[in-house]
């Protein structure tokens, strides 16, 4: 179980012992994520789609961070038996399971009425059936332990985003199923919360047009993009011991950009 250390006389969280499992930790924001908490002490598991890149993170943790022990497993968090098969072989191999980052997600952008039935189907099954089957299978474990820590990922964008109606559904729902699911789990020692990001520099983010992200810089206080890792800090605050009596929450993270 996580430890605490005083540091210039405040508390900073260590993951020592705990077990974290992070979603798309292949890159972007999973990547920072994972590597963050490998800096902390926890045993890391990274799971994607693409197991190659996944067992990349986990090498390149275990690199970085001296003594780290992580490991990298093919999953695509929407298939339940391959979900639920990852999950016990986290367990089988680092002794017990405290932290799930559901993490991964994917867009398919369209505008609604040119939207085909399948990427719309695909986003959901993704970013929220696979949000949910993910935190099913952890807190079936982690209500045996009587504790647990569940961090799902919703975005700015759940509020309604122009061509982007499967995306924002998906991360709508995410909330809702985040504040159920808390209501549910507190009573086996889970919290679970949610990070809403805005705008973060990663693939996902990559392919948008240099004018486009110009003019949407223009509309954020703090005047630029997030790095992964200024998300990444948000799970590791989710995921301290001490963050007991927070749950059902969703913290969002956009440089003030839903308050103008
Ligand atoms: N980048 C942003 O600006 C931003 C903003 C708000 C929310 N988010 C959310 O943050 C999360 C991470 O975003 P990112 O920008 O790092 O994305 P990214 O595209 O850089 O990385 C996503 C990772 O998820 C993996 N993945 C995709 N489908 C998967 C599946 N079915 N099973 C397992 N792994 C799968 C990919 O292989 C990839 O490694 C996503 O849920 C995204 O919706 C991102």
């Amino acid at each position: 179980m996580a430890g605490c250390e005083t540091v210039s006389g405040e508390a900073m969280a260590t993951f020592a012992g705990d077990v974290v499992v992070v979603t798309g930790a292949a890159m972007g924001i999973g990547e920072a994520t994972a590597m963050g908490f490998a800096a902390l002490g926890a045993k890391v598991a990274c799971l994607d789609l693409d197991e190659a890149a996944a067992r990349q993170t986990a090498e390149r943790a275990m690199a970085v961070h001296a003594g780290c022990v992580a490991m990298g497993l093919a999953c695509d968090v929407a298939d339940e038996a391959a979900g639920c098969g990852a999950l016990e072989r986290v367990v089988e191999a680092f002794g017990g399971l405290h932290v799930l980052i559901n993490n991964a997600g994917i867009t398919r952008d369209r505008t609604a009425l040119k939207l085909a039935s399948g990427d719309f189907r695909a986003v959901l099954d993704v970013n929220l059936t696979g949000t949910f089957l993910m935190a099913q299978a952890a807190a079936t474990f982690m209500k045996t332990q009587r504790y647990g820590r569940i961090i799902n990922t919703s975005s700015i964008n759940a509020r309604g985003k122009f061509g982007q109606a499967n995306y924002a559904a998906s991360k709508a729902g995410v909330i809702g199923l985040t504040r159920t699911l808390a209501i549910e789990w507190a009573r086996y020692g889970i919290t679970v919360n949610a990070v809403a990001p805005g705008f973060v520099r990663t693939a996902m983010t990559a392919a948008i047009p240099e004018p486009v992200k110009d003019e949407a810089i223009t509309k954020i206080p703090v005047g630029r993009i997030a790095e992964a890792e200024e998300i990444a800090r948000v799970h590791r605050f989710f995921a301290d011991r001490h963050s007991a009596y927070i749950t059902g929450q969703v913290l969002v993270v956009d440089g003030g950009r839903t308050l103008v």
